[in-house]
């Protein structure tokens, strides 16, 4: 059994076309999750880290959303380029994205 070290989970919700909040997979989170999961195993940490289709997670307006646990820190991701900074500096090193914090979720923020 893998002890994961990270759970990064990426919202794929997708909403009808009329839905006035949108959706993350009308803006590409679908492409973005395989993207997480090719860079886990670029990075060789399959089985460390695991990043799983999540639904809806309540930040619609400004997705592709997701949070990374354990340490329950909120990104927007928009490129490929975005994952790789995010894997390669929050994942590896321990770091912060701050540009791409989460509206909301960045310091001295309320969520
Ligand atoms: S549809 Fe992705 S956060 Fe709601």
């Amino acid at each position: 059994m893998s002890t994961f070290t990270h759970h990064i989970f990426v919202c794929i919700n997708q909403r009808p076309q009329e839905d006035p909040r949108g959706c993350c997979a009308d803006r590409g989170s679908e492409r973005l999750h395989a993207f997480f999961k090719k860079e886990v195993d670029r990075l060789g940490l399959k089985g460390t880290v695991r990043a799983n289709k999540a639904g809806c997670l309540d930040h619609c307006e400004y997705g592709p959303s997701i949070v990374i646990y354990p340490e329950g820190v909120w990104y927007w991701v928009g490129s490929e380029a975005d994952v790789t900074e995010i894997m390669e500096r929050h994942i590896v090193k321990g770091e912060r994205v701050e540009r791409l914090l989460m509206p909301g979720h960045k310091p001295g923020e309320k969520a």
